[in-house]
């Protein structure tokens, strides 16, 4: 029988940060697309199809309820959703390989491969396939073979939409992005789908921010995008290590160059480090990239980026030992945040595990505060065992302890009482504010050792 074509009907290949949240702003602004999103996780698909998202948004919920089950779905049951869908996005994750050619550097795409062979087994019908995780340039040549080379006399058109959310933000940043971009091959069919691309996203973003290119042009600004993204944070945190030698400081250095219209004022805070799924994987990516074409400086160049954030987290970890008497070996220290940044109970990347596990190297006992990342900050650390004490409570995590290390710049963090943390504290008691988000002076006053990024500390020995 053959398929009744209808265009409307979009599925989504991996229901994690990015697939999720897309997909609910597609089904939210295109009322007349039906919405699927499958994942081989079972457990995922039943907390989408609850109360309790398996990630924490600000306003995400409130997106979900308003179209899930109308025109929104999630579900496990992945081949006949494929053998349905016109529009495809695969937004299956593609790690580090961990194994191998290019262990440690390239992208592990089995995923993503398994993923296409799924696609072509299961379909009946022409597709539109839309390449929505972060992949090498030239991924989307190699999904073209996969799926073309059949004797189905199906014809799968292969896009790139890289997605540019940030967690924390996701809501907003799919409802007002700075750019939408869309890659396609620049042949007859090629831009026939992409056309259909734009549609979908012009139902809420204005075009002259639906930006189009050739499909290569595409997967690479993805990676560029969050490699420069990427170095501006080793770029300040580089020099915020120049400024804690003089007396320079940091913030007012950022808000210097921050003012020239050229450089701009955002991504310029100086921290411990910067995490996150992304930032790392994809500048490995450009590296092995370059390095694949022999082009070994600028593969150098972009490995230096993650090198001064690694320096960055062992900084802090050095300093917190050396000015806590050269051992913090049964001393309590509490982490206040262990998520890779605010507003998300994400951890992948997270300095906070960096420091964690230094500590506990150590012989530090370490307690672990976070309002919304505990359960993954447990995961990380599982090797730790009961050595770790997990108390989402900053007053009861800093009882007894040594010192505090802000390693989340989380908002709560910024008007908690810290006379009383302070009097329930052993003394000299430190505080190591690796986001920079604390009033010092005011600590200082109360009577903490204080050490921050990119300023001379202030201490009371
Ligand atoms: C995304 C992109 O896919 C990644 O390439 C980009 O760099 C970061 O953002 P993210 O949404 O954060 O990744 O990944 P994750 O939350 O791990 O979600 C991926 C989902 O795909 C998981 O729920 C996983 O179960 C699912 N999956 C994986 C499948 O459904 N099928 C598979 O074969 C593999
Ligand atoms: C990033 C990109 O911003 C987004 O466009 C892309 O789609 C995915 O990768 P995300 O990783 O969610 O998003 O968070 P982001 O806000 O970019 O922060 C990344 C890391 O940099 C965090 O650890 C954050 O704390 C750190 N950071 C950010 C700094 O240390 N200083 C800054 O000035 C900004």
């Amino acid at each position: 029988m053959a398929h009744k074509k209808v265009d409307k009907r979009i599925l989504c290949i991996g229901a994690g940060y990015v697939g999720g949240p897309t997909m609910a702003a597609i089904a939210l602004h295109c009322p007349e697309y039906e919405v699927t999103v499958v994942d081989i996780n079972a457990a995922r698909i039943a907390a989408w199809q609850s109360d309790e998202l398996p990630i924490y948004e600000p306003g995400l919920l409130d997106v979900v309820k308003k179209v899930r089950d109308k025109n929104l779905f999630f579900s496990t049951e992945i081949e006949n959703n494929i053998k349905n869908a016109d529009i495809i996005f695969v937004s299956v994750n593609t790690p580090t390989k961990t194994f191998g050619e290019g262990a440690g550097k390239a992208a592990d795409l089995q995923y993503w491969e398994k993923t296409a062979r799924e696609i072509l087994r299961a379909s009946e019908h022409d597709k539109i396939v839309v390449e929505k995780s972060t992949l090498p340039v030239r991924t989307a040549k190699a999904m073209d073979r996969i799926l073309n080379d059949n004797n189905k006399g199906i014809h799968f058109e292969v896009l790139s939409n890289p997605e540019f959310l940030a967690e924390g933000t996701a809501v907003a940043d799919l409802e007002h992005p700075d750019r939408v971009l869309i890659g396609s091959h620049e042949s007859e069919t090629g831009l026939a789908a992409r056309k259909k691309l734009v549609d979908i996203f012009a139902h809420w973003i204005p075009r002259e921010r639906i930006v189009t290119s050739n499909v290569w042009s595409a997967e690479l600004s993805k990676l560029v995008a969050n490699a420069f993204l990427a170095q501006r944070i080793s770029s300040i945190n580089s020099i915020s290590a120049l400024c804690e030698k003089t007396e320079a400081n940091i913030s007012e250095v950022a808000h210097a160059i921050g003012m020239d219209g050229r450089i701009g004022s955002k991504f310029l805070n100086a921290s411990v480090g910067f995490g996150g799924s992304c930032f790392k994987k994809d500048i490995l990516n450009l590296v092995y990239i370059a390095e694949n074409y022999g082009l070994h400086e600028v593969a150098q160049y972009w490995e230096s980026v993650i090198k001064i954030n690694e320096y960055q987290e062992r900084r802090f970890v050095q300093q917190m030992i050396k000015v806590m008497f050269n051992t913090v070996a049964g001393k309590k220290i509490a982490l206040f945040g262990f998520a890779f940044k605010k507003d998300t109970g994400d951890t992948r990347e997270s300095p906070a595990i960096f420091v964690a596990k230094k500590l506990i190297e150590e012989k530090g006992m370490v307690i672990v505060s976070d309002p919304k990342a505990i359960p993954n900050a447990k995961n990380d650390l599982l090797e730790f065992g009961e050595n770790i004490v997990y108390e989402p409570d900053p007053y009861k995590a800093a009882q007894g302890a040594h010192a505090i290390a802000i390693l989340t710049e989380w908002d709560m963090y910024k008007t908690l009482d810290y006379k009383r943390i302070y009097d329930s504290m052993e003394t000299p008691a430190f505080i190591f504010d690796g986001r920079n988000i604390l009033d010092h002076d005011r600590l200082f006053e109360i009577g903490f050792s204080v050490f921050r990024i990119g300023r001379p500390s202030l201490t009371h020995f």
